[in-house]
C-alpha cells in the first residue's frame, strides 16, 4: 500500500490519541455502527483533503467502515498530527499521504496521491482538493459524482466556481449545516485558536487587548473565550451589521489602524487577503503578538512584514520574532497559518463529531443522489441537520420537549389571533 507519513512508528501513539477522540464522538460511532451493517458506500472511491487530525482518523475509519476505498492528504501543510497518519496508514490501511511540515510540492503532490484513488466522491476542507481536480486532473472529472466541502472559506470558492460556470460536479456545503457552523465555528474556533495562542505564547490573557478581524462564526467564538479569560476585546469588521451586533454583544469596534495601535494580541478570522497589511505594522505596540485562524495563510500580509523588517529568528516553537527597522518587534504564529491547528490540536472531538457527521452522510447522501443535482453547491439536507442534533442532544444525555397535537394545530393555522 501506498502512503507517505513522517514515520510509520508514531501509528500506535496516533491509535490511541484517535481512542481518546472516539470517546467523544458518539453521533459519528452511531454512524459508523450502521455503515459496518448496511455498508452504504461499498466500493464508492473517496479521496478526503482536511487536516489530518485525531477527529479525521475517526471519520476516515467511518467512511472505511461503510465499505468506501478511502485515500487521505492533508488540507495545510503545518495541520497534519503525524502519529494519526501514521495510525491511518498502519492500523486503517488507509493510503494517507501527509507530513506536518511539508512544503508546498510536497503539499500539491499529496494531493495528487490521494486522487490518484480515481475519487467518485472528494471531500475538502479549504476546497484545494476541487481546484486541483478542475485545473491539473480534467481527466478524473467524468468518473466524480459529487463532492462535499467543510469550510466557510471553501464554500466561498466552490461558489466562485460555480457562478463563473466553471464547477463540473455538485458539491454540498458541510460548513452551511446548522450543526456545523453554530458549534464547530463558533465553540470549535473559538476554544481552539485561544488553545493554540497560549500554547504558542504562554501570554496572559487578562488585562491584554485582544483584537479580533471579523466578527463572522469564529470572530464571534474568539472574541466570546478571550473576553472569558479576562481579556478586553476589540472587533474590527468591513460589514457594518456584524459591526452592530459585535457593539451590542458589549466589544468595542475599531477599524484596524486604530486597534493596530493599542492591541497586544491579533487574531485574523476574516477568509479575506491582506486584513493586516503594511500599513499597520508601524502602528502596533512593541511585543504585539500576530495569528490567524482564518483558513488561508493570507490574512496577514507577511511579505510586508518581512519588508519592514531587518531580521527575524524562531524564539519559541510556532512564535517567529520580527525585529522591524523602526526597532520595534511583531511575533508571528505558527507563520501565519491557522493557528489553532498548527499550535494546538484544532477543534476538540466532541464538536468535531457533529461536523464530521455530516461529513459522513453528506458523502452517503452525494453518493446515493447525485444524479438529480446540478454542477452547483447545495445546503446539506435539512433533515441531516435535525437528525444529527437530535442524535448529539441524546448522547448528551438531553431531553426535550414534544408539540402536542394542540400545539402542531396552532402552528399550521392563522385563524386565532389577539
Ligand atoms: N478543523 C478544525 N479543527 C479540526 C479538527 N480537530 N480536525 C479536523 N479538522 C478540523
Amino acid at each position: 500500500m501506498n502512503y507517505d507519513v513522517k514515520d510509520i512508528n508514531l501509528a500506535d501513539k496516533g491509535l490511541l490519541r484517535v481512542e481518546w477522540a472516539r470517546r467523544d464522538m458518539p453521533v459519528l460511532n452511531a454512524i459508523r455502527e450502521r455503515f459496518e451493517k448496511e455498508k452504504p458506500l461499498k466500493g464508492l472511491r473517496l479521496a478526503a483533503c482536511l487536516h489530518v487530525t485525531t477527529e479525521t482518523g475517526v471519520l476516515a475509519a467511518t467512511l472505511k467502515a461503510g465499505g468506501a476505498l478511502v485515500h487521505v492528504c492533508a488540507s495545510n501543510p503545518l495541520s497534519t498530527q503525524d502519529d494519526v497518519a501514521a495510525y491511518l496508514a498502519k492500523h486503517e490501511g488507509i493510503p494517507t499521504f501527509a507530513i506536518k511540515g511539508e512544503d508546498s510540492e510536497t503539499y500539491y503532490r499529496h494531493i495528487h496521491q490521494a486522487l490518484d484513488v480515481k475519487p467518485q466522491v472528494t471531500m475538502d476542507d479549504g476546497a484545494d482538493l476541487v481546484f486541483t481536480v478542475h485545473t491539473k486532473r480534467q481527466e478524473l472529472i467524468p468518473e466524480v459524482l459529487g463532492g462535499t466541502e467543510e469550510t466557510t472559506t471553501g464554500v466561498i470558492r466552490l461558489k466562485a466556481m460555480a457562478k463563473d460556470g466553471v464547477l463540473k460536479y455538485p458539491m454540498i456545503a458541510v460548513n452551511d449545516a446548522m450543526t456545523k457552523y453554530l458549534f464547530d465555528n463558533r465553540y470549535g474556533t473559538g476554544q481552539s485558536t485561544i488553545d493554540g495562542i497560549l500554547r504558542a505564547t504562554n501570554r496572559l490573557m487578562s488585562g491584554s487587548i485582544f483584537v479580533v478581524a471579523g466578527y463572522g462564526w469564529c470572530g464571534r467564538g474568539a472574541a466570546m473565550r478571550a473576553r472569558g479569560l479576562g481579556a478586553r476585546v476589540v472587533i474590527t469588521e468591513v460589514n457594518p451589521l456584524k459591526a452592530l451586533e459585535a457593539l451590542m454583544d458589549g466589544y468595542e469596534v475599531l477599524p484596524m489602524n486604530e486597534a493596530a495601535k493599542i492591541g497586544d494580541i491579533f487574531c485574523t478570522l476574516t477568509g479575506d487577503i491582506n486584513v493586516i497589511r503594511a500599513e499597520h505594522f508601524p502602528l502596533m505596540k512593541d511585543g504585539a503578538i500576530l495569528s490567524n485562524s482564518g483558513h488561508f495563510n493570507v490574512e496577514i500580509e507577511i511579505s510586508a512584514l518581512e519588508r519592514l523588517s531587518k531580521g527575524k529568528r524562531q524564539i519559541r516553537d510556532a512564535v517567529e520574532e520580527y525585529a522591524l527597522k523602526s526597532g520595534k518587534c511583531l511575533y508571528l504564529l505558527a507563520e501565519g497559518r491557522l493557528v489553532n491547528l498548527a499550535a494546538a490540536e484544532g477543534h476538540p472531538s466532541a464538536v468535531m463529531d457533529m461536523s464530521f457527521a455530516n461529513q459522513a452522510l453528506a458523502s452517503e447522501f452525494i453518493s446515493k443522489n447525485h444524479a438529480q443535482f446540478q454542477k452547483q453547491v447545495y445546503p446539506v439536507p435539512a433533515e441531516i441537520d435535525q437528525e444529527i442534533a437530535r442524535l448529539k442532544l441524546a448522547a448528551m444525555g438531553t431531553a426535550i420537549d414534544t408539540l402536542t397535537p394542540e400545539q402542531e394545530k396552532y402552528l399550521a393555522s392563522y385563524d386565532l389571533g389577539t
